[in-house]
């Protein structure tokens, strides 16, 4: 029986910034409907990976394929942007905006309708929906991270990259925020999350660690789920 075509490979990815090397050789293939975890300290390549994978930041060498096509080749990366959500530790709201004008205004910027029903929806799957006419600076910290990933979730993304969306949180609000993301994942969304959250470690079907660029370790995580 044939293999199931991963959603994303690497295949022997390399990134240099000025002749400093930050991924040294990445083979990593990310299933459909997988929640990946991706560990590793400061400078271990983590963001660029995930930008790499977002088709953010093309590679200095190797391939990256999606559905087995060269997505920095062959692929048109507007269209490969618009199926993949980015959750960010820094939310990048717009304050002058309500909640639900951030949400419909990232709609819009990636060429949907931007409707409010479509909006308010994603911000219900949250638990942000009751805070819409809220600006961003009067909400908590774990509230912006919600109204971030409703963003997100609001285009209707195949796949989620996720650069520590637990970092400066409670662990009530970890919980809350991993609760979310792991029922988006059981909607079916492919989701690669950058954390040192037991939590996440929890959660993931599998987890890989970064050290100098490189992977140096792959271990099944315990693929858990709860509602919080
Ligand atoms: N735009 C850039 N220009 C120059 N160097 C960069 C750039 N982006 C990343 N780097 C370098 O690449 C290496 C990997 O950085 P990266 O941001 O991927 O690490 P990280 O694992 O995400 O770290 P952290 O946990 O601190 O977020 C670092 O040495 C960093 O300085
Ligand atoms: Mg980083």
């Amino acid at each position: 029986m044939n293999e199931k075509l991963p959603l994303i490979e690497l295949k022997n990815v390399r990134k240099a910034f000025e002749g400093q090397t930050a991924l040294d050789g990445i083979d990593l293939k990310v299933a459909e409907g997988e929640f990946l975890g991706v560990v590793g300290p400061s400078g271990s390549g983590k963001s660029t990976l995930l930008h790499i994978m977002g088709g953010l930041l093309k590679p200095t060498g190797g391939k990256v394929l999606f559905r087995g096509e060269n997505l920095y080749e062959d692929l048109k990366l507007s269209d490969y942007r618009r199926s993949v959500g980015f959750i960010f530790q820094s939310f990048n709201l717009l304050d002058e905006l309500t909640v639900l004008e951030n949400v419909i205004l990232s709609m819009v910027v990636s060429g949907l309708q931007g409707d409010k029903k479509t909006a308010l929806k994603a911000l219900e799957k949250v638990g942000m929906h009751e805070r819409c006419n809220a600006k961003p600076s009067t909400l908590s910290v774990g509230e912006r991270q919600r109204v971030a990933i409703a963003r997100s979730v609001a285009r209707d993304p195949l796949i989620i990259l996720a650069d520590e969306p637990t970092g400066n949180l409670d662990t009530e609000n970890k919980l809350k925020i991993m609760g979310i993301l792991k029922a988006l994942n059981e909607e079916g969304r492919t989701i690669v999350v950058v954390s040192h959250d037991l939590f996440t470690l929890k959660v993931a079907d599998r987890i890989v660690e970064l050290v100098d660029g490189k992977i140096v370790r792959e271990v099944a995580g315990n693929g858990f789920s709860w509602r919080s």
